[in-house]
């Protein structure tokens, strides 16, 4: 119960306000804001500047609406029919096949839609060109004023270099000028995420940007400068005890360490049912501005090889200045959004720091 995930809220509003396209930018702030808390990113990327959100979950977007008002605009990601609750808040939806809207057709008036793409990614979306064309000319012989409002896919490769983005995004681009060719021109066309727009800055007949993790201060892919993103986040966890293990002597389940030699461990009060990663105990921690090994993970607690410099009052850091979440994205820890998303708040604390 002692793990802290601490976010400092000048730094964060600073990371979006020098990452965003101002005037331009769609915060995803799905998955409890990538787990930074979904109230104080909300708030903190408003006062960034940023007025448009989009998450998975109608829960969140209503919440989104509570907290910002009529001001801002919230697009929901995930095809929904909870039609009464999206007209009643003002929401925006996908549009995500020509099978949902021959489902759904007569709930759709009324309502901001955004025609999606599938494109390589495939999660959703209308493959081709000519489904779009039928649901328009369905909508046309039916009399419905249906407002297109926006038109949208998602790039799952922007972050690789194997040549499949670029693919990928001309796939889109004809699409988004096959739709403008059916004589429809939605004020909103949106594809980049963070990788994308780092790429390609915004792409022609694009009105926004889709940003997730480069907002929240981490690297979208790693031969960027780390410079540009702040971090606004640390993680640590206090010792609660230093134990002395004489050689040959073993700590913890299936003897996870044995001591070659005597040493000092220190147990920290952090452990794989707050979140941590297997793959990130490898990279070790910091205490008092110096590294140690982590030797042992447990679900609340992990073990700590220390020497003399560590005192039982010192914050153990996981991740901080020094110990950025996209570095160990590079090690192969996992990506940012899993390192983050993993956090569990039901064990760990999530404390703020504020400016005044
Ligand atoms: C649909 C959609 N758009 C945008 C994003 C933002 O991506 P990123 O965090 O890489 O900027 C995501 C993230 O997964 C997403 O699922």
């Amino acid at each position: 119960m002692g793990g802290v995930f601490q976010v400092d809220q000048a730094e964060f509003i600073e990371q979006a306000k020098q990452f965003q396209l101002e005037g331009q930018t769609i915060a995803v702030v799905k998955n409890n804001a990538y787990n930074y808390g979904l109230d104080f990113a909300v708030k903190a990327f408003a006062i960034a500047g940023i007025d448009y959100f989009a998450t998975t979950s109608i829960e969140d977007a209503i919440y989104i609406r509570k907290i910002c008002g009529q001001k801002v605009n919230i697009f929901l990601l995930n095809p929904t029919t909870d039609f009464k609750r999206v007209k009643q808040h003002r929401l925006e939806i996908t549009l995500p096949s020509l099978d949902y809207y021959m489902s759904y057709k007569h709930d759709l008036v009324d309502i901001d839609l955004h025609i999606e793409f599938e494109g390589l990614f495939k999660r959703s979306g209308f493959a081709k060109i000519n489904e779009v064309e039928a649901f328009l000319n369905d909508a046309k012989a039916n009399d419905f004023d249906l407002n297109i409002k926006g038109l949208w896919t998602h790039f799952g490769y922007a972050d690789e270099f194997d040549g499949v983005y670029e693919k990928e995004r001309q796939l889109w681009l004809d699409f988004v000028e096959g739709v403008f060719e059916l004589g429809i021109h939605p004020s909103v066309v949106h594809a980049q995420n963070s990788a994308s727009f780092m790429r390609d800055g915004l792409l022609n007949n694009h009105s926004h940007v889709r940003l997730g993790i480069g907002l929240y201060g981490s690297k979208p892919f790693e031969s960027l400068d780390s410079k540009d993103f702040i971090q606004s986040v640390s993680v640590t966890a206090p010792i609660v005890q230093i134990r002395q293990l004489k050689a040959g002597e073993s700590l913890g389940y299936s003897k996870a360490f044995t001591a070659t030699e005597d040493c000092k461990v220190a147990i920290v009060d952090i452990g794989y049912g707050d979140g941590i990663l297997r793959e990130r105990i490898k990279h070790g921690c910091e205490i008092g501005g110096r590294s140690y090994e982590i030797v042992a993970l447990m679900m609340s607690h992990m073990a700590v090889l220390v020497d003399d410099h560590v005192k039982m009052h010192m914050p153990v850091y996981l991740y901080g200045k020094s110990q950025r979440i996209d570095h160990f994205t590079a090690l192969g820890v996992g990506a940012n959004s899993e390192q983050l998303g993993a956090f569990n708040y039901n064990s760990m604390r999530r404390e703020i720091v504020y400016d005044d």
